[in-house]
């Protein structure tokens, strides 16, 4: 992963939830690295963008601790771990994280790169990040020319740290996302733990929305109940959330019985997104994540 910022010279980004200083020069070179990319942001970076709307022509991956939160055009992650394990679905010099501060200080341990704006002036801030000048593992691997903006002095400095942590990485859908958003072709992914995800689908499925299509009878009731009680509570509040009852058995058969590589169609994906929130995990959000890309790239 990498991240990019811009800091004043005490490494302070922002004062009451705005930016310090707007530099055109530097908002051109922010869209032209993150173009196409995956990008990484706290909710109130999302509230500081133009009309609080994800950047567009990114995958915009939320993290904020609102509970049912949803956001147009953007994932949203309830919990750092299933934003983590969201990121790990591509390839790292595909995920920029854009801020704000809770967010560089949290995923900088797993930053390979930092693109700083380092600007020349003390903005006063009441927001900042570590100052990589003084953090262990951090070199300067590339610097511009002083610039010049109406008379305040920037410069582009890229950072390497040679060692990030590594990130978690999918538990049962071993793939490439990246590929895919460049593509835009149906996916190829590799089942890497077959055995427990296609029964966690089937049962699903098949315990949870075949019954309902006929109605309930006292013994389904019970059983699913028994079985997986909260789950099964869940999911009938969400009801509302899913796609057609036909839709979802067609996309059980197409995974039944299939080998270890799936290609998974779009028609797939939105009825997996049907389904998707709190129902299997995060890395079956995975779903959602592939319509928001395509909704913004
Ligand atoms: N200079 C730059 O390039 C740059 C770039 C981006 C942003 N900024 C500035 O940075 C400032 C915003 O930074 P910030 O730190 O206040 O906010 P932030 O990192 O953008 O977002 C904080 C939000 O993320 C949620 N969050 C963070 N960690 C979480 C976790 N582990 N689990 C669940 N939710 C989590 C917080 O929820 P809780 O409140 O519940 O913890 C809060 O809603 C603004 O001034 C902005 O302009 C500057």
């Amino acid at each position: 992963m990498k991240l990019i910022v811009a800091v004043d010279e005490k490494w302070g980004i922002g004062k009451n939830g705005d930016l310090l200083l707007s530099i055109p020069d530097d908002m051109l070179y922010y869209r032209a690295t993150t173009r196409g990319k995956v990008v990484v942001m706290g909710y109130t970076t999302l509230l500081s963008l133009p009309k609080s709307k994800p950047a567009p022509g990114r995958l915009n991956l939320i993290l904020a601790d609102i509970e049912g939160l949803r956001v147009p055009g953007a994932v949203v992650c309830g919990s750092m771990e299933q934003l983590h394990r969201m990121i790990g679905c591509f390839h790292p010099d595909d995920v920029f994280d854009i801020g704000g501060g809770s967010m560089y200080r949290q995923l900088l341990p797993y930053c390979s790169d930092a693109h700083i704006t380092k600007m020349r002036f003390d903005g006063k801030a009441d927001t900042y990040i570590p100052n990589l000048d003084e953090s262990d593992g951090w070199d300067v691997a590339d610097e511009s020319e002083l610039k010049d903006y109406e008379g305040l002095k920037y410069s582009f400095v890229v950072y390497h740290h040679a060692k990030p942590e590594p990130l978690p990485t999918a538990k049962y859908l071993s793939t490439d996302m990246s590929a895919y958003f460049r593509k835009k072709e149906p996916l190829e992914v590799a089942l890497v733990d077959d055995s427990e995800y296609k029964p966690k689908l089937k049962t699903l499925l098949h315990a949870y929305f075949r019954p309902l299509e006929n109605g309930f009878s006292a013994d389904e009731v019970e059983t699913y109940l028994n079985a997986e009680p909260k789950a099964f509570e869940d999911h009938l509040k969400e009801l509302h959330l899913i796609a057609s009852f036909d839709e979802v058995h067609a996309f059980a058969d197409r995974f039944a019985g299939q080998g270890e590589k799936v290609t998974v169609e779009r028609e797939d994906l939105e009825v997996i997104d049907a389904f998707a929130d709190g129902a299997i995990t995060a890395e079956d959000v995975i779903a959602r994540l592939i319509l928001s890309s395509n909704k913004t790239l």
